[in-house]
């Protein structure tokens, strides 16, 4: 079940390179992710967004406060998409995906069908044998988005998916992912995003946070108040983009 997630008094301190003394990444971060809602980490390169990403996959611990779900945490269905596809090259596409499948999503048939049905979600039906290194970087950043929806996520974290691609390409995989969004055969997962593109965050998120300063914390948070299926050049888009520039030349 998609979840809420809390972030309460998150500081993150790591050791600074040849030395005793610490540096302080994040501090006091606050803030509650409702449960299916879409939100879009935005700051300076370097301020803490993939450390808050890491943080809320569990891949590392706060220094201080705690990052809680409404369920135990080992109970959640969590995928992350990165940059890169992160694909495994000894495995065709339909593999790539279905490895992620448990004995718990059904015979080898319904595991097919599943890919298969993904596989035509993200434009890709006709690539299911093909091997990762005949596809091109943004049919493999498909088939990377298709593995993470394969588990029917509760919590699915993005960092930079779609920022190695060329933007056309980007536009077209932003429609792909909000139609899979949006897609009511399936349950909506709690999302994080971070993106450098302030249009991409305009275009996916349902609140943009403006992340500055040095420890970073929240400088502001920006709601994107316009119906989906939205459209990349909806003027209401371009809005949003100049208030988070703004915000950000502010921070
Ligand atoms: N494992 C680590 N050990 C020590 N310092 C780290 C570690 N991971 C990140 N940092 C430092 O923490 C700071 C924040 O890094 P982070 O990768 O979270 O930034 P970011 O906002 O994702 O940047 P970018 O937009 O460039 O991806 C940086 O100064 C980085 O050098
Ligand atoms: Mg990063």
């Amino acid at each position: 079940m998609s979840s809420d997630i809390q972030i309460a008094s998150v500081d993150k301190r790591y050791p600074a390179r040849g030395g005793d003394a610490t540096r302080e990444v994040l501090k006091s971060f606050n803030f509650q992710i409702r449960s299916g809602e879409l939100v879009a980490l935005v700051g300076p390169s370097g301020c803490g967004k993939s450390t808050l990403l890491n943080l809320i996959a569990g891949l590392d611990t706060p220094t201080r406060g705690a990052i809680t779900f409404d369920q135990p945490f080992n109970s959640i269905n969590l995928s992350v998409v990165f940059q890169q596809p992160r694909l495994l090259d000894w495995l065709s596409v339909q593999e790539n995906i279905g490895i992620v499948l448990s004995r718990h999503d059904g015979d080898p048939q319904t595991k097919r069908a599943t890919v298969q049905a993904l596989l035509d979600q993200v434009e890709l039906p006709q690539h299911a044998a093909a091997f990762p290194q005949f596809l091109s970087g943004g049919q493999r950043q498909r088939v990377s988005i298709a593995r993470a929806f394969a588990v029917d996520p509760d919590v699915l974290l993005l960092d930079e998916p779609f920022s190695a691609l060329d933007e056309l390409t980007a536009r077209r995989l932003r429609m792909v992912l909000q139609a899979l969004w949006l897609d009511e055969k399936r349950q909506r997962p709690t999302g994080v995003l971070v993106t450098h593109n302030m249009l991409e965050a305009a275009f996916l998120a349902d609140r943009i946070i403006v992340m500055g300063g040095s420890p970073a914390g929240i400088r502001v948070v920006i709601d994107v108040d316009v119906e989906r299926p939205r459209h990349p050049d909806d003027a209401r888009l371009f809005d949003i983009h100049r208030q988070v520039m703004e915000a950000l030349q502010d921070s």
